[in-house]
Protein backbone atom coordinates (compact mmCIF):
# COMPACT_ATOMS: atom_id res chain seq x y z
CA UNK A 1 0.00 0.00 0.00
CA UNK A 2 2.54 2.26 0.83
CA UNK A 3 3.28 2.66 -2.75
CA UNK A 4 -0.29 3.97 -3.30
CA UNK A 5 -0.74 7.75 -3.72
CA UNK A 6 -3.98 10.07 -4.19
CA UNK A 7 -1.54 11.35 -7.13
CA UNK A 8 -1.98 7.91 -9.06
CA UNK A 9 -5.43 8.17 -8.90
CA UNK A 10 -8.17 9.24 -11.24
CA UNK A 11 -11.61 10.27 -10.26
CA UNK A 12 -14.61 9.85 -12.85
CA UNK A 13 -17.68 12.01 -12.66
CA UNK A 14 -20.73 12.25 -14.33
CA UNK A 15 -21.99 15.71 -15.31
CA UNK A 16 -25.73 16.86 -15.64
CA UNK A 17 -27.79 19.52 -16.53
CA UNK A 18 -29.63 21.81 -14.63
CA UNK A 19 -28.68 23.60 -10.71
CA UNK A 20 -27.93 21.90 -6.80
CA UNK A 21 -28.55 18.55 -8.63
CA UNK A 22 -26.92 15.57 -6.42
CA UNK A 23 -29.01 12.00 -8.03
CA UNK A 24 -27.52 8.83 -6.58
CA UNK A 25 -26.00 6.45 -9.35
CA UNK A 26 -28.21 3.02 -8.98
CA UNK A 27 -25.85 0.14 -7.53
CA UNK A 28 -23.30 2.94 -7.16
CA UNK A 29 -23.32 3.97 -3.34
CA UNK A 30 -21.45 7.31 -2.93
CA UNK A 31 -21.44 7.91 -6.87
CA UNK A 32 -23.72 10.69 -8.12
CA UNK A 33 -24.91 12.57 -10.96
CA UNK A 34 -23.87 16.22 -10.51
CA UNK A 35 -24.61 19.81 -11.59
CA UNK A 36 -21.85 22.24 -12.15
CA UNK A 37 -22.31 23.43 -9.15
CA UNK A 38 -22.25 20.59 -7.33
CA UNK A 39 -19.54 19.03 -9.32
CA UNK A 40 -17.08 22.23 -8.43
CA UNK A 41 -17.93 21.52 -4.55
CA UNK A 42 -16.99 17.97 -5.22
CA UNK A 43 -13.93 18.51 -7.01
CA UNK A 44 -12.45 21.19 -4.34
CA UNK A 45 -13.15 18.48 -1.86
CA UNK A 46 -11.13 15.80 -3.53
CA UNK A 47 -8.39 18.19 -4.99
CA UNK A 48 -7.84 18.97 -0.91
CA UNK A 49 -7.65 15.17 -0.32
CA UNK A 50 -4.94 15.24 -3.01
CA UNK A 51 -6.81 13.87 -5.94
CA UNK A 52 -5.34 16.06 -9.01
CA UNK A 53 -6.95 14.45 -11.93
CA UNK A 54 -10.25 14.14 -13.00
CA UNK A 55 -12.41 12.56 -15.58
CA UNK A 56 -15.43 13.79 -16.63
CA UNK A 57 -18.66 12.10 -18.70
CA UNK A 58 -22.04 13.90 -19.41
CA UNK A 59 -25.40 12.83 -19.22
CA UNK A 60 -27.31 14.16 -22.14
CA UNK A 61 -31.15 14.55 -21.66
CA UNK A 62 -33.17 11.85 -23.79
CA UNK A 63 -35.16 14.41 -25.94
CA UNK A 64 -31.70 15.82 -27.17
CA UNK A 65 -30.30 12.45 -28.34
CA UNK A 66 -30.38 11.67 -32.17
CA UNK A 67 -28.97 10.07 -34.67
CA UNK A 68 -25.92 12.27 -35.51
CA UNK A 69 -24.93 12.46 -31.47
CA UNK A 70 -25.16 16.26 -32.40
CA UNK A 71 -25.33 17.44 -29.04
CA UNK A 72 -22.35 15.74 -28.37
CA UNK A 73 -20.19 18.58 -29.94
CA UNK A 74 -22.40 21.06 -29.16
CA UNK A 75 -20.73 24.55 -27.62
CA UNK A 76 -23.42 24.47 -24.61
CA UNK A 77 -22.96 20.76 -23.86
CA UNK A 78 -22.49 20.47 -20.12
CA UNK A 79 -18.95 19.01 -20.53
CA UNK A 80 -17.34 22.14 -22.00
CA UNK A 81 -19.24 24.09 -19.40
CA UNK A 82 -18.34 22.53 -16.66
CA UNK A 83 -14.69 22.24 -17.66
CA UNK A 84 -14.62 25.86 -18.38
CA UNK A 85 -16.08 26.32 -14.87
CA UNK A 86 -13.71 23.77 -13.43
CA UNK A 87 -10.90 25.80 -14.86
CA UNK A 88 -11.98 29.14 -13.90
CA UNK A 89 -12.13 27.89 -10.08
CA UNK A 90 -9.97 25.14 -9.12
CA UNK A 91 -6.58 25.93 -10.01
CA UNK A 92 -4.22 22.34 -10.11
CA UNK A 93 -6.25 19.99 -11.77
CA UNK A 94 -5.86 18.16 -14.68
CA UNK A 95 -8.91 17.92 -16.88
CA UNK A 96 -10.18 14.24 -18.45
CA UNK A 97 -12.77 14.81 -20.84
CA UNK A 98 -14.38 11.31 -22.14
CA UNK A 99 -15.02 11.69 -25.90
CA UNK A 100 -17.39 9.04 -26.91
CA UNK A 101 -21.06 9.48 -29.00
CA UNK A 102 -23.07 6.90 -26.86
CA UNK A 103 -24.55 9.53 -24.33
CA UNK A 104 -25.62 11.34 -27.38
CA UNK A 105 -26.71 8.96 -29.91
CA UNK A 106 -30.75 8.01 -29.69
CA UNK A 107 -29.59 4.17 -30.00
CA UNK A 108 -26.70 4.16 -27.34
CA UNK A 109 -23.98 3.21 -30.03
CA UNK A 110 -20.62 4.89 -29.48
CA UNK A 111 -20.44 5.83 -33.25
CA UNK A 112 -22.63 6.42 -36.16
CA UNK A 113 -24.32 3.87 -38.07
CA UNK A 114 -25.22 3.72 -41.74
CA UNK A 115 -28.06 2.58 -43.13
CA UNK A 116 -26.91 -1.47 -42.23
CA UNK A 117 -27.23 -0.52 -38.88
CA UNK A 118 -23.08 -0.89 -39.02
CA UNK A 119 -20.67 1.63 -37.83
CA UNK A 120 -19.80 4.58 -40.18
CA UNK A 121 -15.94 5.28 -39.03
CA UNK A 122 -15.83 8.43 -41.02
CA UNK A 123 -18.22 10.00 -39.87
CA UNK A 124 -17.87 8.48 -36.28
CA UNK A 125 -14.23 10.04 -36.51
CA UNK A 126 -15.58 13.23 -37.76
CA UNK A 127 -17.91 13.70 -34.75
CA UNK A 128 -15.21 12.78 -32.23
CA UNK A 129 -12.95 14.96 -33.59
CA UNK A 130 -15.48 17.76 -33.18
CA UNK A 131 -15.84 17.00 -29.98
CA UNK A 132 -12.21 16.76 -28.86
CA UNK A 133 -12.40 20.17 -30.34
CA UNK A 134 -15.25 21.71 -28.59
CA UNK A 135 -13.35 20.10 -24.89
CA UNK A 136 -9.91 21.57 -25.75
CA UNK A 137 -11.71 24.76 -26.68
CA UNK A 138 -13.11 25.10 -23.35
CA UNK A 139 -10.39 24.09 -21.45
CA UNK A 140 -9.91 20.53 -21.08
CA UNK A 141 -5.68 18.95 -20.49
CA UNK A 142 -6.55 15.77 -22.06
CA UNK A 143 -9.08 14.16 -24.45
CA UNK A 144 -9.80 10.90 -23.70
CA UNK A 145 -11.23 9.03 -27.10
CA UNK A 146 -13.48 6.07 -25.81
CA UNK A 147 -15.65 4.70 -29.12
CA UNK A 148 -13.12 1.81 -30.60
CA UNK A 149 -13.50 3.61 -33.97
CA UNK A 150 -10.49 2.79 -35.74
CA UNK A 151 -8.06 5.73 -35.89
CA UNK A 152 -9.15 7.53 -33.42
CA UNK A 153 -6.40 8.68 -31.72
CA UNK A 154 -5.07 10.40 -35.70
CA UNK A 155 -8.18 11.63 -35.87
CA UNK A 156 -8.74 13.78 -33.16
CA UNK A 157 -4.40 14.66 -32.73
CA UNK A 158 -4.78 15.98 -36.67
CA UNK A 159 -8.08 18.13 -35.71
CA UNK A 160 -6.35 19.19 -32.35
CA UNK A 161 -3.24 20.35 -33.87
CA UNK A 162 -4.75 22.16 -37.05
CA UNK A 163 -6.56 24.19 -34.30
CA UNK A 164 -3.76 24.77 -32.47
CA UNK A 165 -4.05 22.78 -29.40
CA UNK A 166 -1.29 20.26 -29.37
CA UNK A 167 -0.74 20.98 -26.20
CA UNK A 168 -3.92 19.73 -25.43
CA UNK A 169 -2.58 15.87 -24.77
CA UNK A 170 -4.50 12.68 -25.77
CA UNK A 171 -5.34 9.25 -23.21
CA UNK A 172 -6.50 6.76 -25.33
CA UNK A 173 -9.04 3.97 -24.74
CA UNK A 174 -7.03 1.49 -26.15
CA UNK A 175 -7.91 -1.45 -25.10
CA UNK A 176 -11.38 -1.54 -25.01
CA UNK A 177 -13.02 -4.78 -23.99
CA UNK A 178 -16.85 -5.60 -24.72
CA UNK A 179 -17.34 -6.27 -21.31
CA UNK A 180 -19.91 -7.53 -19.05
CA UNK A 181 -18.60 -5.03 -15.96
CA UNK A 182 -19.97 -1.49 -17.74
CA UNK A 183 -23.79 -2.18 -16.61
CA UNK A 184 -23.75 0.62 -13.87
CA UNK A 185 -21.78 3.28 -15.90
CA UNK A 186 -24.44 2.36 -18.61
CA UNK A 187 -27.37 3.63 -16.61
CA UNK A 188 -25.55 6.48 -14.97
CA UNK A 189 -25.60 8.32 -18.60
CA UNK A 190 -28.03 6.28 -19.74
CA UNK A 191 -25.53 4.70 -22.80
CA UNK A 192 -26.85 1.15 -23.03
CA UNK A 193 -27.14 0.07 -26.97
CA UNK A 194 -30.99 0.22 -27.90
CA UNK A 195 -29.99 -2.81 -29.68
CA UNK A 196 -27.42 -5.51 -30.18
CA UNK A 197 -23.96 -5.02 -28.70
CA UNK A 198 -20.23 -2.97 -28.78
CA UNK A 199 -19.06 -6.31 -29.99
CA UNK A 200 -18.11 -4.87 -33.61
CA UNK A 201 -16.18 -2.43 -32.19
CA UNK A 202 -15.04 -2.87 -28.41
CA UNK A 203 -12.16 -6.32 -27.79
CA UNK A 204 -13.20 -9.10 -27.41
CA UNK A 205 -11.72 -10.30 -24.27
CA UNK A 206 -10.35 -13.80 -25.66
CA UNK A 207 -8.06 -12.31 -28.00
CA UNK A 208 -5.13 -10.59 -25.87
CA UNK A 209 -2.81 -10.34 -28.88
CA UNK A 210 -5.07 -7.75 -30.52
CA UNK A 211 -5.30 -5.78 -27.41
CA UNK A 212 -1.97 -5.88 -27.53
CA UNK A 213 -1.97 -4.71 -31.47
CA UNK A 214 -4.52 -1.94 -30.61
CA UNK A 215 -2.59 -0.38 -27.77
CA UNK A 216 0.68 -0.10 -29.73
CA UNK A 217 -1.47 1.42 -32.95
CA UNK A 218 -2.87 3.80 -30.37
CA UNK A 219 1.00 4.87 -29.42
CA UNK A 220 1.69 4.85 -33.43
CA UNK A 221 -0.78 6.91 -33.95
CA UNK A 222 0.37 9.64 -31.16
CA UNK A 223 -1.76 8.66 -27.77
CA UNK A 224 0.38 10.35 -24.97
CA UNK A 225 -1.26 7.56 -22.63
CA UNK A 226 -2.82 4.62 -23.57
CA UNK A 227 -5.54 2.46 -21.78
CA UNK A 228 -6.79 -1.04 -20.49
CA UNK A 229 -10.17 -1.32 -19.88
CA UNK A 230 -11.67 -2.92 -16.84
CA UNK A 231 -8.83 -3.84 -14.47
CA UNK A 232 -9.17 -6.95 -12.87
CA UNK A 233 -9.84 -9.24 -15.18
CA UNK A 234 -7.57 -7.92 -17.36
CA UNK A 235 -4.21 -7.70 -15.64
CA UNK A 236 -2.28 -10.12 -18.03
CA UNK A 237 -2.68 -7.66 -20.49
CA UNK A 238 -1.98 -4.64 -18.05
CA UNK A 239 1.39 -6.35 -17.36
CA UNK A 240 2.11 -7.27 -21.01
CA UNK A 241 1.11 -3.87 -22.37
CA UNK A 242 3.79 -2.16 -19.75
CA UNK A 243 6.68 -4.56 -20.29
CA UNK A 244 6.31 -4.23 -24.02
CA UNK A 245 5.92 -0.70 -24.73
CA UNK A 246 7.22 0.86 -21.23
CA UNK A 247 4.30 3.78 -21.89
CA UNK A 248 2.51 5.52 -20.09
CA UNK A 249 -0.31 3.40 -18.72
CA UNK A 250 -3.89 3.75 -17.67
CA UNK A 251 -6.09 1.57 -15.95
CA UNK A 252 -9.88 2.06 -15.77
CA UNK A 253 -11.09 -0.20 -12.29
CA UNK A 254 -14.62 0.58 -13.86
CA UNK A 255 -18.51 0.91 -12.60
CA UNK A 256 -19.25 -2.88 -12.44
CA UNK A 257 -16.14 -3.71 -10.56
CA UNK A 258 -16.50 -1.13 -7.89
CA UNK A 259 -20.27 -2.41 -7.39
CA UNK A 260 -19.01 -5.73 -6.58
CA UNK A 261 -17.01 -3.96 -4.00
CA UNK A 262 -19.84 -2.31 -2.10
CA UNK A 263 -21.89 -5.03 -2.51
CA UNK A 264 -19.71 -7.46 -1.18
CA UNK A 265 -19.04 -5.01 1.76
CA UNK A 266 -22.89 -4.42 2.04
CA UNK A 267 -23.43 -8.19 2.48
CA UNK A 268 -20.47 -8.01 5.46
CA UNK A 269 -18.32 -10.36 2.47
CA UNK A 270 -15.30 -8.09 3.42
CA UNK A 271 -14.17 -4.78 4.81
CA UNK A 272 -14.11 -2.37 1.55
CA UNK A 273 -11.12 -0.52 2.72
CA UNK A 274 -8.86 -3.57 2.59
CA UNK A 275 -10.27 -4.82 -0.54
CA UNK A 276 -10.22 -1.87 -3.01
CA UNK A 277 -6.18 -1.29 -0.85
CA UNK A 278 -5.65 -4.93 -2.24
CA UNK A 279 -7.23 -4.43 -5.40
CA UNK A 280 -5.47 -1.02 -6.24
CA UNK A 281 -1.97 -2.82 -5.32
CA UNK A 282 -2.59 -5.20 -7.65
CA UNK A 283 -3.42 -2.65 -10.52
CA UNK A 284 -0.05 -1.04 -9.98
CA UNK A 285 1.86 -4.40 -9.61
CA UNK A 286 0.34 -5.55 -12.60
CA UNK A 287 2.20 -2.29 -14.11
CA UNK A 288 -0.66 0.40 -14.15
CA UNK A 289 0.73 4.03 -13.97
CA UNK A 290 -2.38 5.76 -13.51
CA UNK A 291 -5.49 4.03 -12.01
CA UNK A 292 -9.12 5.79 -12.64
CA UNK A 293 -11.62 4.04 -10.16
CA UNK A 294 -14.52 5.73 -8.58
CA UNK A 295 -12.71 4.84 -5.34
CA UNK A 296 -10.22 7.34 -5.75
CA UNK A 297 -11.69 10.04 -3.41
CA UNK A 298 -12.26 7.60 -0.72
CA UNK A 299 -8.53 6.08 -1.32
CA UNK A 300 -7.11 9.29 -0.85
CA UNK A 301 -8.75 10.04 2.81
CA UNK A 302 -7.99 6.85 4.11
CA UNK A 303 -4.24 8.03 2.87
CA UNK A 304 -4.91 11.18 4.39
CA UNK A 305 -6.17 9.99 7.81
CA UNK A 306 -3.25 6.80 7.87
CA UNK A 307 -6.21 4.71 7.74
CA UNK A 308 -5.23 1.44 6.39
CA UNK A 309 -3.65 -1.59 8.12
CA UNK A 310 -0.99 -2.47 5.55
C1 LIG B 1 -18.13 4.06 -23.61
C2 LIG B 1 -17.74 3.99 -22.17
C3 LIG B 1 -17.94 2.89 -21.34
C4 LIG B 1 -17.47 3.23 -20.08
C5 LIG B 1 -16.95 4.52 -20.19
N1 LIG B 1 -17.12 4.98 -21.50
C6 LIG B 1 -18.40 1.54 -21.58
C7 LIG B 1 -19.51 1.19 -22.45
O1 LIG B 1 -20.67 1.57 -22.18
O2 LIG B 1 -19.27 0.47 -23.41
C8 LIG B 1 -17.56 2.36 -18.90
C9 LIG B 1 -17.03 2.87 -17.62
C10 LIG B 1 -17.47 2.12 -16.43
O3 LIG B 1 -18.12 1.06 -16.51
O4 LIG B 1 -17.14 2.60 -15.34
N2 LIG B 1 -18.04 5.26 -24.16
Amino acid sequence: MQNISAKDLIMPYFVIEGRNKKEPVANMPGIFRLTIDNLLEEISEAKRLGISRVLLFGACPRQYKNESASYAYAKNNIVPRAVAGLKRKIKGVSVITDVCLCAYTSHGHCGILNKKNKIDNRKTLEALSKIAFVHADSGADWVAPSAMAKKQVSAIRSALDKNGFSKVKIMGYSAKFASNFYGPFRDAVDSAPKFGNRKAYQLDYTDAKKALREIRDDIREGADMVMVKPALSYLDIIKEAKQKFNYPLAVYNVSGEFALVKMGANIGLWQEKEVVFEIITSLKRAGADYIITYHAKDIAQWIKQKNYLI
